[in-house]
């Protein structure tokens, strides 16, 4: 059985399928593909778009959901019980455990006591493989190919899930990347070295507008409260935010994306340009995950 722990857990090809699958199911739902599925939807830290659009997946496929979206409410909560064994418990109920945890590595562990495929929604700083799922489909959408794109990162690199996925998926693609953030919060030292390694041609710079006008992708990300002390979170938050009169020469294919939530990142006058996609990629998550459920429960690849 397959896991999906971290975005590394798919190859380039089936990356590209589960693309080309969400892009089948968007224009084409399959209503009876997930039919007599159970799936465990599993929260032990907040979210709203994560579990909202995987449960629309999973019911839109003709599948059902089992749950919580409050972990500090279950018996892992607040008995006591460990990880390991309320995993194997819920598991033995489900055809796939999807979860979302705060601590790093929480997923590798699940996946270790599971006897069905483990998703994993989020896991503390280090990975959300799903959430780049559905921004590949989201370029791909609007690029029409994930080929030798330049794309920019901004604002929270450092506790940024989704950028850690997303770079890792992207750098199969021969993309290059801009990574603008402040010092404090810039990417972490492991994936510059992998990046080196595999040779990703890659930037850093302290300002949008230097390099705006060149990018295919501008991808915002918030400064993660969560993880900051006040002090130092009021201190950072507001580092880089980008507005409508920054995009006023930019590429005509530039799409501005944000896994969201938002905060100030992202001035509200930019809702209303055309590169502005921030809310349709959200709405892709269904689709995505939709694919990746056809890839791991059913042996129909390519629906
Ligand atoms: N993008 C994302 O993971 O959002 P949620 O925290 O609302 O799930």
């Amino acid at each position: 059985q397959k896991h999906i722990v971290s975005i590394a857990d798919l190859s380039r090809s089936e990356l590209e399928l589960i693309v080309s699958t969400a892009s089948k199911l968007k224009a084409s739902p399959q209503v009876e593909l997930l039919k007599n599925k159970v799936v465990a939807s599993c929260f032990f830290e907040a979210s709203t778009r994560t579990r909202l659009s995987f449960e629309t997946a999973v019911q839109r496929l003709g599948g059902s959901v089992i749950g919580f979206d409050d972990g500090g409410n279950t018996s892992l909560g607040k008995k006591g019980e460990t990880l390991a064994d309320s995993v194997q418990v819920i598991s033995s109920y489900s055809d796939a455990f999807f979860m979302r945890h705060p601590q790093e590595g929480a997923a590798r562990l699940a996946s270790e006591f599971s006897s069905v495929p483990v998703i994993n929604g989020g896991d503390g700083s280090n990975q959300h493989p799903t959430q780049t799922l559905l921004d590949l489909f989201s370029i791909y959408e609007t690029q029409g190919s994930l080929e030798g794109l330049k794309v920019a990162f901004v604002g929270d690199l450092k506790y940024g899930r989704t950028v850690h996925s997303l770079t890792q998926a992207l750098s199969l693609f021969d993309c290059e990347f801009y990574f603008i953030a402040p010092p404090a919060l810039a990417m972490p030292d492991y994936l510059i070295e992998e990046l080196k390694e595999k040779q990703i041609r890659f930037s850093i710079h302290q300002s949008i507008e230097t390099v705006v006008n060149e990018l295919d992708v501008l991808y915002m990300t918030r400064v993660q409260r969560e993880r900051f002390d006040e002090t130092e979170y009021q201190h950072i938050k507001s580092s880089f935010v980008l507005n409508a009169s920054m995009l006023g020469r930019v590429k005509s294919n530039l799409k501005v994306l944000h896994p969201l939530p938002r905060i100030d990142e992202i001035d509200s006058d930019v809702d209303e340009t055309p590169y502005a996609y921030y809310f349709q990629q959200a709405q892709n998550g269904v689709y995505a995950r939709q694919a990746l459920l056809a890839l791991v429960l059913t042996n129909q690849y390519g629906v």
